[in-house]
């Protein structure tokens, strides 16, 4: 059973950067009412309304991975770490995006599977065999067919986006290797709740997950988490590493009942938590605007850094326009010129020259702050301040 815990309010679809200033509408089907629910039995939590794929990952994607030094460095790691642990003679990932982990693979053994075109069509020109689909089924016996089963299946911030949980964890089953394994890493529940980092709910996060939720998941494919690496991408994730139970030859780490016990000891397994997260939430959003509101009754200039998905739903959620934040700076092209969903704040491509007259720069990509703070020592040095509404909004 689904108890609902927050109501984030009337959202646009976080990735849909306009072309133009709009006023959406709900009746256009372009706002919907983001709500987020806890179920008791599985103690997944997920949001309401699910908008068909279609909508959210088609050839205009914006997002690209490669867009970070963070995350090129982050799956560099883990490239050695696959070759070293268990240096799969065939590798497939799922929502490969612009391949910023696959291209620490040789072509001939990693396999991409991406539903955007804009971001297939990169994979495919790096030479690396790309099927532009969604995960399913289908595709996972379409490859299976062509190059046999898999040793290594890998998703990052993909398994989140898929509404049929069923359908992901039977695919996968279907096509590894009898000693395969099975990596997906995700926004960690936890970190989402002790950070109350509300904007991880967006149209695209239908699921964020908890340890605990994951292992009630996959229990039903026979398979098992045997490790579980926190680490620090999108806000603090979890690593899963999954195999199955026939699976001898690794042995399950403590790393894994570490995880679930302090989620329980978090208080994860009851409704109790997520009330207490709506509460904080809503003071977030108070404490935000009032602390905008003050600097611009100073006079004071505000820009975004990072229009990212996240952003949508705090500027949506806090009702954040143009009187408060000028304008946002990002170094994705695809955002360049167009502006921010529901809120219409002009987005621009970042150069340093956008940032000169600004006093305050409100972290929209908050999970980057120390690369941010690393590239923006100069504004610092100048007296420019940042806000951050993680973990509560704050100046620094
Ligand atoms: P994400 O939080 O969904 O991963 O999106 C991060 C966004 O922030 C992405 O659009 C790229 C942008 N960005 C910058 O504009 N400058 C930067 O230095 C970094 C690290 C990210």
């Amino acid at each position: 059973m689904n108890k609902k815990f927050l109501d984030l309010g009337l959202q646009p679809l976080a990735n849909n950067y306009l072309i133009n200033q709009k006023k959406l509408s709900i009746k256009n089907n372009e706002l919907y009412k983001l709500e987020v629910f806890f179920n008791l039995k599985s103690k997944l939590v997920s949001i309401s309304k699910k908008i068909p794929k279609n909508k959210m990952f088609n050839n205009k994607y914006p997002y690209k991975s490669s867009m970070s030094k963070t995350m090129i460095k982050s799956f560099k790691n883990l490239h050695k770490g696959i070759i070293k642990d268990f240096n799969p003679k065939l590798f497939l990932e799922i929502g490969s995006n612009d391949g910023a982990l696959i291209k620490n693979f040789k072509k001939n053994e990693a396999i991409c599977v991406e539903p955007c075109n804009n971001l297939a069509r990169i994979t495919t020109q790096l030479g690396y065999k790309t099927y532009a689909n969604y995960w399913d089924r289908k595709v996972a016996k379409k490859i299976k067919r062509k190059f046999g089963n898999i040793d290594v299946v890998y998703a990052a911030n993909t398994v989140t986006h898929i509404e049929n949980l069923d359908s992901v964890f039977q695919s996968i089953f279907d096509i590894l290797s009898q000693n395969g394994i099975l990596i997906i890493e995700d926004p960690s529940l936890l970190e989402c709740l002790k950070k109350i980092s509300y904007d991880q709910f967006y149209n695209e996060h239908i699921y964020v997950f908890s340890a605990i939720a994951v292992e009630n998941i996959i229990k039903k494919f026979d398979f098992e988490i045997f490790d579980i690496q926190n680490i620090s991408t999108h806000g603090g994730s979890l690593r899963y590493f999954i195999k199955h139970k026939n699976n001898k030859l690794y042995k399950i780490k403590k790393s894994v009942s570490k995880q679930i016990n302090l989620e329980i000891k978090f208080g994860m397994k009851k409704m109790n938590v997520y009330k207490k997260f709506s509460n904080s939430v809503i003071k977030s959003k108070k404490k935000l605007l009032k602390l905008l509101k003050n600097i611009k009754n100073n006079n004071k200039k505000i820009i975004g850094y990072g229009a990212t998905a996240k952003s949508t739903t705090v500027l949506n959620y806090c009702n954040i326009d143009n009187n408060l934040i000028d304008y946002f700076v990002d170094t994705t092209p695809d955002k360049s010129n167009k502006f921010m969903p529901g809120k219409n704040i002009k987005i621009y491509k970042y150069d340093v020259k956008l940032l000169k007259d600004v006093d305050y720069i409100f972290l929209g990509a908050w999970n980057f702050k120390d690369e941010i703070l690393n590239k923006e020592k100069k504004f610092k040095e100048r007296g420019g301040k940042f806000i951050s509404h993680v973990p509560l909004p704050h100046i620094f």
